[in-house]
């Protein structure tokens, strides 16, 4: 798949909870985790979404829905068709570390699972989100793997992901710390990493109309996220003045990122 949308009519609709849905594309999609790709739905909008489940003849985004296009996009069913570009951007990058940790907040579980499920070494998983209903993906990892947190106590330990992994760092060397969930999350997972000596990868958001790289929509700083991220390493976020700062409206407009987060586009 490339820059021009393929129609792809959706497999299986797996439907998490009031607000989330994972839509399935039976597709061969040559993908790195952290890559994500372009949906359409024609005379609707065109939205970015990291793919959350790969496999060799398939592949799944996970949808929350909040505006108008993913209202529509959960509520699609078997059948439907869609049109997808893609994948675009860098994905996480893994060079044989032994000992690495997951953090994810919310829907930031989405572009990690892949990655995940796919690295051979040690690995701490700390996932959290405001409810236990909330939390996604919980039959894809064992349960004892994974460190939870919810906001209102209903699931794992009351509380931030930050705290648990303030916790795990002060008993674990970590080589990895991969992160993905809100902007002000990840800002102290980077801190805690940076205080810890500690690399760190963060999956950033930022508005996203070509998706590769020639609109310039989704700059943040000097980098364009779409091409020079959605993944950027510890080196790269010391040098982003934008980050958990600014980001770009569709307009072109900056805003700080509380207005640019409670933003609608419809
Ligand atoms: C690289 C990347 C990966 C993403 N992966 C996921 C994912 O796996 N699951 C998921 O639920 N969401 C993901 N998003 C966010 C998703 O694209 C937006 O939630 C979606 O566009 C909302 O559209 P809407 O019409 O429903 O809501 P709107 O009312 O249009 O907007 C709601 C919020 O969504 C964001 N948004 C809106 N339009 C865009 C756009 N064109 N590009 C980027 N952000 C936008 C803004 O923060 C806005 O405040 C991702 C965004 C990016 C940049
Ligand atoms: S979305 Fe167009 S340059 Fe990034």
């Amino acid at each position: 798949m490339e820059k021009k949308p393929v129609m792809l009519r959706i497999d299986e609709v797996q439907r998490h909870n009031e607000s989330y849905a994972t839509l399935f594309f039976k597709h061969e999609l040559q993908f790195i985790p952290g890559q994500f790709v372009m949906l359409w739905l024609p005379e609707i909008d065109e939205k970015p979404y990291t793919v959350s489940s790969h496999s060799k003849e398939r592949f799944g985004v996970t949808v929350e829905a909040k505006g108008r296009f993913s209202t529509q996009a959960v509520a699609l069913s078997p059948g439907d068709l869609v049109g997808v570009r893609g994948p675009f951007g860098n994905g996480f990058s893994f060079d044989a570390h032994a000992n690495v940790c997951f953090v994810a907040g919310g829907c930031g579980i989405a572009p990690l699972a892949p990655m995940i499920e796919s690295v051979p070494c040690g690995k701490t998983i700390i996932q959290g989100a405001r409810s236990g209903d909330h939390l996604l993906f919980k039959e894809r990892f064992a349960a004892s793997d994974v460190l939870y947190t919810t906001d209102d106590g209903s699931f794992g330990q009351k509380g931030f992901v930050t705290e648990v992994l303030a916790d795990a760092m002060a008993k674990n060397m970590f080589d990895m710390v991969y992160t993905c969930g809100p902007e002000v999350m990840m800002k102290k997972v980077f801190d805690l990493c940076e205080a810890n000596s500690v690399r760190c990868q963060i999956s950033l958001e930022r508005y996203m109309r070509c998706g590769f790289g020639v609109c310039g929509a989704c700059v943040c700083g000097k980098e364009r996220v779409c091409v020079d991220g959605p993944v950027f390493e510890s080196q790269r976020i010391r040098t982003l003045d934008d980050f958990n700062k600014k980001a770009l409206l569709k307009s072109g407009k900056e805003v700080t990122l509380t207005d640019y987060f409670s933003w609608r586009s419809a």
